[in-house]
């Protein structure tokens, strides 16, 4: 079956725009920093950088040339390709299908907060116990979530997608500033706690910036390579078909290995600075202890930095949070889109329907991840060590379990049954400069596979298990 896709950007500006607007979103505002931190800082955030510049790089570069060449979604791209592997675009639609059941749950967090400042609450906002009290209560979660997932439908049922990117084109350059802004404060903080400890932004600055190797064990580094890989998946959302459907959507005469990097650029750009923004305000209030909070680490930290800036900290509060909702909203927005215009593929069915029904799935399912922080409360302890509840273990099966093994299955399918020439070749269309090729040979033929392979029994929780089984006696591996 051929389905060429038609629409295309008019210029490589626009594509990097919509690839940067799927990209940023509360996985570089909410989810890196909240990694990092459990960590341990430096170390994370140097095995992160490593990573993106060389898988970030090959994984980037392999969807969206396979889109590119193809003209095809993922759904239709592996099987036009080689139709044996038309399984590997079916697979792929599982992590969007998987992500999207809790990502409205987070933007459902994030318009809270925005609604709290915009009502002035900023010294509640602030309290030990605000965040969990809110989570964990039965009906206000839910609310604001479906109030987040019904403006995301609606956005993809009426197809207003450009309306919301020209909107984000303006509201993104004013959170990266507004970002930055409030990083600094938070280098300047102080605050000493019920102990008589004083501790500073600049030394919270300090624990981000500055590996520290101290009793690091091989176990402890795979699951922290675990976890960085798994935030580079969802970070630059590849090995998930979206970037192949976008790369469908690029023009022949636009560089890609350019536009590839100022995805890249920009995408761990937010993310680090987000990280500058939280870290050392997490440090300064509640020490090395507090980072290890997880998932709720920004509704956490950043209510104390607010509301240590005074009157100007709700103003500041408010713009803050309702940028990150629009950067929520452009990431989820991508999300549904590619289930709802596969899914009307698959059954030639028309746009309107499908989001309808796609809207309400998708209700159901975050509505039941809602309530695992209330009536489904449950401990779960992943292979990574952190304590799970059911949005969690949702993230961790789509991050670090479904992408590992995708990653593998397209490395295996490039580099050694169609060849790494096949993406080289569309890389370098109409005189194109792709000066990264050999490398990029090498990463998609040995290292990606190999890296992967290793990482997929890792998040299950086998390999440390045989390890454990291995070594002699005593030692700590
Ligand atoms: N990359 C987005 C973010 O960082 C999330 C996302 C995941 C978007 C998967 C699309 C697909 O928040």
């Amino acid at each position: 079956m051929e389905h060429k896709n038609h629409a295309s950007f008019t210029s490589s500006l626009g594509f990097i725009l919509t690839a940067a607007g799927s990209a940023v979103g509360v996985g570089n505002i909410w989810r890196f920093p909240y990694l990092a931190a459990k960590d341990g800082g430096g170390l994370f955030l140097l095995v992160y950088l490593g990573l993106v510049l060389t898988f970030g790089f090959t994984l980037l570069t392999t969807d969206i040339a396979i889109g590119r060449r193809t003209g095809q979604n993922a759904w239709h791209a592996f099987g036009s390709i080689r139709p044996r592997w038309g399984f590997l675009g079916k697979l792929t639609f599982l992590v969007p299908a998987i992500i999207m059941t809790y990502y409205a749950v987070i933007g459902g967090w994030i318009l809270k907060y925005a609604v709290v400042y915009l009502c002035g609450q900023r010294t509640q906002a602030a309290q030990d116990g605000y965040f969990l009290e809110f989570i964990t209560s039965s009906v206000s979660p839910i609310v604001f979530l479906l109030i987040f997932l019904a403006i995301t439908a609606f956005v993809v049922y009426a197809g207003v997608e450009k309306g919301i990117e020209k909107f984000s084109k303006v509201v993104m350059p004013i959170l990266l500033l507004m970002i930055v802004g409030t990083g600094i404060y938070a280098l300047t903080l102080r605050h000493t706690d019920g102990s008589g400890v004083t501790r500073t932004g600049l030394q919270g600055l300090v624990v981000y910036l500055i590996p520290d190797f101290t009793g690091l064990t091989f176990s402890k580094f795979l699951s922290i390579l675990l976890d960085a890989m798994g935030q580079l998946f969802f970070s630059l959302s590849v090995s998930m078909g979206i970037m192949i459907t976008y790369g469908s959507y690029v023009k022949k005469d636009v560089s890609l290995e350019k536009s590839i990097a100022q995805v890249e650029f920009f995408d761990t750009g937010v993310a680090l600075l987000a990280g500058m923004m939280i870290i050392p305000s997490i440090f300064v209030f509640s020490g090395t202890e507090g980072m290890t909070a997880g998932p709720s680490l920004m509704f956490q930290s950043l209510p104390k930095v607010f509301a240590s800036m005074g009157a100007a900290g709700t103003l500041v509060g408010a713009a803050f949070f309702v940028m990150v909702l629009f950067a929520a909203l452009t990431s989820c927005v991508s999300i549904m889109e590619t289930l709802v215009s596969t899914v009307m593929q698959i059954f030639r069915a028309d746009r309107k329907k499908v989001s309808l029904v796609i809207g309400i799935l998708s209700a159901v399912a975050a509505v039941i991840v809602c309530m695992g922080y209330n009536v489904l409360y449950f401990e779960y302890t992943l292979p990574n060590g952190q304590t799970a509840q059911l949005l969690d273990v949702m993230d961790y099966i789509s991050n670090n379990f479904l992408m590992p093994l995708i990653a593998f299955l397209t490395a295996i399918f490039v580099g050694w049954v169609i060849k790494p020439q096949w993406i080289t070749e569309e890389m370098e269309v109409q005189g194109a400069r792709f000066g990264k090729k050999r490398f990029y040979a090498v990463m998609v033929r040995w290292v990606v596979p190999v890296i992967m392979a290793i990482l997929f029994f890792q998040s299950t929780g086998l390999l440390a298990k045989a390890a454990a089984f291995f070594a002699p006696a005593g030692t700590v591996i």
